[in-house]
């Protein structure tokens, strides 16, 4: 059975434009997990645009399955041992970007994200790597040692919804997909995943779990938050 991670860092975003509570990320977290979200992914940020310090304490204090993505640095792996989250994922960051734009540059930083998987694997925190999905990342993961890698899909998605061909995109996702698998690394997938691109990554067996945000988050505008996550659960059955 897939997995769904759900990203509520949207949610952040909302209640921050106010600068108040509403609407609570901690209410948040709590009903997407009952609606059946596997795990709640955020991501704290350096700058702090979305989800705050104080979030990440709350949801770390619940029994709520967290994963905490976070950037390769020495003030965010102490912030992540504090707050013991059951997953994390090292992904790259830059200030100006709208969004994680692409995925970690291994070959650059390999003894540095060895060193925080190192980290992360003693406290038996589970390690996931953000990565692009190309061959070399994933051999590369492997030597790092981490247990899961995510691929990302955000050049598949926008190809996708600009209706241009995918299917090499895809191919190249299938084929990481398959190396990891049979290097005994853990398969996850996210960015940019709408109804359509997860229903056609969900074809791929090794793909283990999906992390999706800002589509599900919107959507649950128009369907609410729990109807949003059961049919997201329902297309990766
Ligand atoms: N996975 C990772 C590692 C991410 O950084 C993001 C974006 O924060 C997502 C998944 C979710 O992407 P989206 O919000 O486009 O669904």
């Amino acid at each position: 059975m897939k997995k769904l991670g759900v990203n509520i860092d949207h949610i952040a975003t909302l209640r921050n434009a106010r600068g108040e509570g509403h609407p609570n990320i901690l209410f948040a977290a709590k009903y997407a997990f009952k609606h059946g979200a596997n795990s709640i992914t955020i991501h704290l940020r350096e700058d702090r645009r979305h989800i705050k310090d104080y979030d990440l304490k709350q949801i770390a204090n619940t029994n709520i399955p967290l994963n905490l993505e976070l950037a390769a640095s020495k003030d965010m792996l102490k912030i992540a041992l504090k707050n013991k989250p059951n997953y994390i994922c090292i992904v790259p960051e830059k200030r100006k970007e709208i969004t994680t734009e692409g995925g970690l540059d291994l070959r650059r930083n390999t003894h540095l994200i060895k060193k925080i998987v190192k980290t992360f694997k003693n406290k038996k925190i589970r390690t996931s790597l953000f990565i692009d999905p190309n061959l070399n990342s994933i051999k590369l993961s492997k030597v790092i040692g981490t247990d899961c890698v995510e691929l990302h899909t955000g050049k598949l998605s926008t190809l996708i919804k600009k209706k241009l061909n995918y299917l090499n995109e895809l191919n190249k996702i299938k084929k990481c997909a398959s190396l990891g698998k049979s290097l005994g690394l853990e398969i996850h997938a996210g960015h940019g995943l709408d109804y359509k691109t997860t229903k056609i990554l969900s074809k791929i067996k090794e793909i283990e779990e999906f992390n999706i945000g800002h589509f599900l988050i919107g959507e649950s505008i128009f369907n609410g938050l729990g109807n949003t996550i059961k049919k997201f659960k329902k297309l990766i059955k």
